[in-house]
């Protein structure tokens, strides 16, 4: 009998039953995993994708034996490229990076044929109309693993269910410990979502993103962006358009000051690399690397308040 459906003994999880945010999305197991579930429905024989993003989308791509070219990116984050270009059998991939580029997808969507939006960088951008979208909320709230897509034709394939119980000790260490404590059952956990087939997202999965409050951490990211921001735009060398229209992922901060990074590592503020692989594509004096290698990502997540970013803004003035 099906587990859900028993009535009486011993408890499971205490958690709020609230609404989840991708109301309509096909929820599965990854993002990579998502990206696969386009591939196959739209039968792309090659995609473009940029320089710059993380290297476990090639993990679907090669394992359909698709043919993949790489795009640059200028300051903006935006392709250079001649859409026109694009064939009836190709697909484009763009990153919504950092949850910043709201507006210029808009403008893409109407001159680029064949989009795939990566929003896992930016969960809470909305998909446009016919635009296949995917997303991977882990990277925006305390999770083992999902994602959710949005695409009008249907994999006709039956998917197996995912179980996420095994993937939660870096989450439970994390709260019940610390974070180093956990850290090396993060990489572990993480490294176990590589080469899964599509599944449907867990039941425990989707139990926790009905838990979260969606407009409450929205808006504590959007502040604590917008307090960043203002105390260190002047020092920023990166020009993007920071008004704070969307809900970002992270802060970027782009300055030539070596030290800095050692020096938040010093003081425990932990800064992710996006993305290491990068490196290893490109030459050292292209802007991929030196987005890579130079732009600091700071948290801005619901974690944290006006004391973090204030430190956080000390700390780099410190420097
Ligand atoms: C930009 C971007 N797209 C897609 C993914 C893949 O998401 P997932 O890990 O859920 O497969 C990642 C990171 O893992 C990412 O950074």
């Amino acid at each position: 009998m099906d587990n859900m459906n028993a009535i009486g003994g011993y408890f499971q999880l205490e958690l709020p039953k609230g609404k989840i945010y991708h109301e309509g999305a096909i929820a599965l197991n990854t993002g990579r995993n998502a990206l696969e579930y386009i591939l196959r429905v739209r039968k792309y024989e090659k995609i473009h994708i940029p320089y710059f993003t993380c290297d476990v989308l090639l993990e679907p791509i090669q394992k359909l034996g698709i043919d993949f070219v790489f795009y640059n990116i200028d300051e903006l984050l935006e392709p250079n490229f001649e859409y026109d270009s694009i064939r009836a059998n190709e697909g484009f991939l763009y990153t919504n990076y950092f949850g910043l580029k709201d507006e210029f997808i808009a403008k893409l969507a109407v001159k680029c044929n064949n989009l795939i939006i990566d929003n896992a960088q930016s969960f809470y951008s909305k998909p446009l109309p016919n635009i296949d979208t995917f997303y991977s909320p882990r990277k925006f709230f305390g999770l083992p693993d999902g994602a959710y897509l949005f695409c009008d034709e249907k994999l006709l394939t039956n998917l197996n269910q995912d179980f996420s119980y095994g993937r939660f000790e870096h989450l439970l260490r994390r709260t019940d410990v610390s974070a180093e404590d956990g850290y090396s059952y993060f990489i572990e956990n993480d490294k176990s979502l590589s080469n899964q087939t599509i599944k449907k997202m867990s039941n425990l999965t989707q139990a926790l993103l009905k838990a979260i409050d969606y407009r409450e951490t929205a808006n504590i990211r959007k502040e604590n962006y917008a307090f960043l921001h203002n105390q260190l735009k002047e020092f920023n060398l990166l020009k993007l358009n920071f008004d704070g229209s969307g809900v970002p992922m992270v802060y970027p901060f782009w300055n030539r000051n070596k030290e800095l990074r050692q020096h938040l590592i010093n003081n425990k503020v932990y800064t992710a690399t996006y993305w290491p692989n990068v490196k290893e594509w490109v030459e050292s004096n292209s802007l991929e690397y030196r987005l890579t290698d130079e732009v600091i990502y700071f948290p801005i997540d619901q974690r944290y308040g006006k004391k973090e970013m204030e430190l956080i803004g000390k700390m780099v003035l410190d420097v």
